[in-house]
């Protein structure tokens, strides 16, 4: 059988088996179904048109029911709708089998194997006949669906009140998620509950059904549209609800138009929620070309210090960016091979109270006790990069106008990565209005915010810098079209750990893996090796824990965010700082289930060295570590840095660690305790 005539046995299979019941007892009038599978069948999608003529969608996997008929559609603001009324005129199906490359990443190579279907939906007379498309890509361990708006008459413009996509689980399970909408962004403690207890979240979102099956729901492409939120409507039924813009309309686009992928990653286990590229695969190719000005790198900064109290972000007594402290910082990542100085608080605006006060900010004039040249001619001497850090208070109408000088200076100092920061409550984005001088605002995750992002990261890639976004809109994959969009925090990050005892508690970290993890790279900012924030209020954390973050929480670039004063104090936990990859040819989660601990085994982008590591919730328990990951007839060194005996977060134990060197080879069980808010880390190496 060649591929296509197998493709076209496999849809013909999938009709065969799938007959849901929901589609049977709409059977008259006759309805036009459309099915289409995964490429090793186990995934089968049905669509059709239900009793009132809406469109409609189920899932099936290796045959049960996963995804029950789940209507689709739009409500505009101008009294249209593109709901009901529908009827399906034809579908095209397609498939495809590529392998692509990442510039940097968790993995070099990507395949992406899949087939596709595209319904076209038209509306009887009484809806002027408007037209509307349904993609969907079915994975082996996943589906995407967008909507394709063809270019059509009397439909010129879509003023999209609400998007009406529904996703009907079927089944009973937990959720873990964080609501949208809410002050802090995206910053908040993840939630676990019953499927059937979530009120409004963020994407992703991540659900374990009581058959085992795990699914995680977000999107993938967002660009020039609005962020989703799932809202539950009833029971299992998710649908979705767009994150709000000033001007009523919540998206405004020009027909025609595609709006992001909406996705499921699905998965027998929690391992193949996390090694699975549906999102990445959903975007488009890279669209800037050779970024290799761009190298993944370990970095520390002057920041926990402001960030604790102890330096300030303004002028004054306690100033955190002085030349001489950067000159100091400089100085200790040339010697222990940091590749770049994150400098915040170095530009005018930050006196007084920045917070609600973005238009003070300027993104090119330092502050009189910071000498930009001075400093950026030290660093590159040093063979260190200085790391530029825009906080923008919310204003983007302030950042935009800045913008293209901002970058083109940057460029010219040799700083090829900057963090960006919208520090604002939720709402509290303020963009240009539509006459001179008038403002907005809007949503961090609304569609005006999004155009801003890309704005900032097509700009800054003209002057060859890389974009760390903190308080962002969520990663859906974009850094495959852009990959100088390297990094963002939308989470709850290390700075929490600041402000409060166990801010962030034990199952945080191991909770992230398996949620805002699979949107993309985070920058977490670990190895506080202190285990202190603010008035000495301790981490949730062992001091191997803190090391194990390195592999638990992919970023290509990697802070060590302590004071270099307490890196140094820890020499052997410094020397594997100094020696972990920000950039890998392949990761595998090892062990792990959803927020209670993750061990991964990562390969060195550029030696043989693997490296295994990870984190552990609250509960003290031990593993075995099956090394079939490592490369075959050969024999590695294991370095080992692991919870001493009797380390636990919950007191002054979380210090304790241990050390080891073992020798180990494919096919060995690496037996390791991991206590209540422990982790471990190993550097393997091909013994010589
Ligand atoms: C919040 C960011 O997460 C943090 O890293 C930064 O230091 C402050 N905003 C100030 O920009
Ligand atoms: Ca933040």
């Amino acid at each position: 059988m060649n591929r296509i005539t197998r493709m076209a046995a496999a849809f013909a299979l999938a009709a065969a088996a799938f007959t849901p019941a929901d589609v049977l007892a709409q059977a008259a009038p006759p309805k036009a179904v459309v099915t289409a599978a995964s490429p090793d069948g186990s995934l089968v999608l049905t669509v059709t048109t239900d009793a009132s003529d809406r469109p409609v969608w189920s899932l099936s996997r290796k045959g049960k029911l996963l995804i029950g008929a789940s209507k689709l559609g739009f409500t505009l603001t101008d009294g249209l709708n593109l709901v009901r009324g529908f009827r399906i005129t034809g579908s095209e199906t397609a498939s495809a089998d590529s392998t692509w490359e990442q510039p940097w990443g968790e993995r070099r190579f990507v395949r992406d194997h899949h087939n596709e279907v595209l319904v076209r939906f038209e509306q009887n007379a009484d809806y002027a006949g408007r037209r509307m498309n349904v993609r969907f890509r079915l994975f082996d361990d996943g589906v995407g669906l967008r909507y394709e708006l063809p270019e059509q008459p009397g439909l010129k413009t879509m003023k999209i009140a609400d998007e009406w996509t529904e996703f009907n689980v079927a089944g009973a399970g937990t959720a873990w998620w964080i609501p949208g909408g809410e002050w802090n962004r995206y910053e908040q403690v993840y939630q676990k509950t019953p499927i059937n207890a979530v009120s409004t979240a963020h994407t992703p979102i991540t659900m374990r059904l009581d058959d085992g099956t795990h699914m995680a729901f977000h999107e993938a492409a967002l660009v020039d549209y609005a962020g989703m939120w799932l809202k539950r409507a009833d029971g299992g039924v998710f649908r979705s609800t767009l994150s709000p813009s000033s001007r009523g309309a919540r998206v405004v686009r020009d027909l025609p138009f595609n709006t992001p992928w909406r996705t499921i990653r699905i998965a027998d286990t929690a391992a193949g929620l996390v090694e699975n590229d549906l999102e990445l695969n959903l975007n488009e190719p890279n669209k800037l070309g050779d970024v290799s000005w761009f190298k993944p790198m370990k970095y520390i900064g002057i920041w926990w210090g402001m960030i604790r109290g102890d330096w300030s972000w303004a002028e004054g007594p306690n100033h955190g960016a002085t030349t001489a402290r950067t000159k100091q910082y400089i100085d200790f990542a040339a010697k222990n091979g940091f590749g770049g100085v994150l400098v915040e608080g170095w530009d005018k605006g930050w006196n007084g109270d920045w917070f609600g006060h973005g238009q003070d900010f300027s993104f090119t004039e330092a502050v009189p006790d910071f000498d930009l040249k001075a400093v950026t001619g030290y660093a590159a001497k040093k063979k260190v990069q200085l790391i530029g850090h825009n906080e923008t208070g919310g204003n983007i109408a302030n950042y935009e106008a800045q913008l293209e000088d901002a970058m083109k200076l940057y460029q010219s100092l040799g700083i090829h990565a900057v963090k960006t920061g919208y520090v604002a409550d939720a709402g509290g984005i303020i963009a240009p209005g539509d006459a001179p001088g008038e403002t907005r605002m809007e949503y961090h995750d609304g569609q005006r915010s999004v155009q801003h992002h890309l704005r900032v990261v097509e700009t800054a890639a003209k002057y060859q810098v890389a974009i760390n976004a903190h308080e962002p809109v969520k990663d859906t994959g974009l850094r495959r079209t852009y990959p100088n969009w390297i990094d963002r925090e939308g989470a709850r990050g290390m700075e929490y750990n600041a402000w409060g005892e166990f801010a962030n508690g034990p199952d945080h970290e191991p909770t992230l893996v398996y949620t805002r993890m699979l949107s993309g790279p985070m920058d977490y900012t670990p190895g506080v090796l202190s285990l202190e924030g603010a008035n000495k209020v301790p981490l949730a954390s062992t001091l191997a824990k803190q090391l194990g973050l390195y592999l638990a929480l992919y970023s290509p670039i990697q802070m060590a965010a302590d004071f270099i004063e307490n890196l140094a104090a820890h020499p052997r936990e410094l020397e594997f700082i100094r020696q972990v990859p920000a950039d890998w040819s392949e990761s595998h989660l090892i062990a792990g289930e959803v927020g209670d601990y993750a061990i991964f085994a990562r390969k060195d982008r550029s030696s043989e060295d693997w490296y295994v590591g990870g984190v552990n919730d609250a509960t003290a328990r031990d593993v075995s570590l099956a090394m079939d990951f490592l490369d075959a007839g050969k024999t590695y060194t294991a370095t080992i840095w692991k919870d001493g005996e009797g380390a636990t977060f919950e007191t002054d134990a979380r210090h304790k660690i241990a050390y080891a060197t073992l020798t180990v080879k494919k096919g060995d069980k690496l037996p390791l305790w991991l206590a209540p808010g422990g982790g471990a880390a190993i550097r393997l190496r091909p013994a010589k």
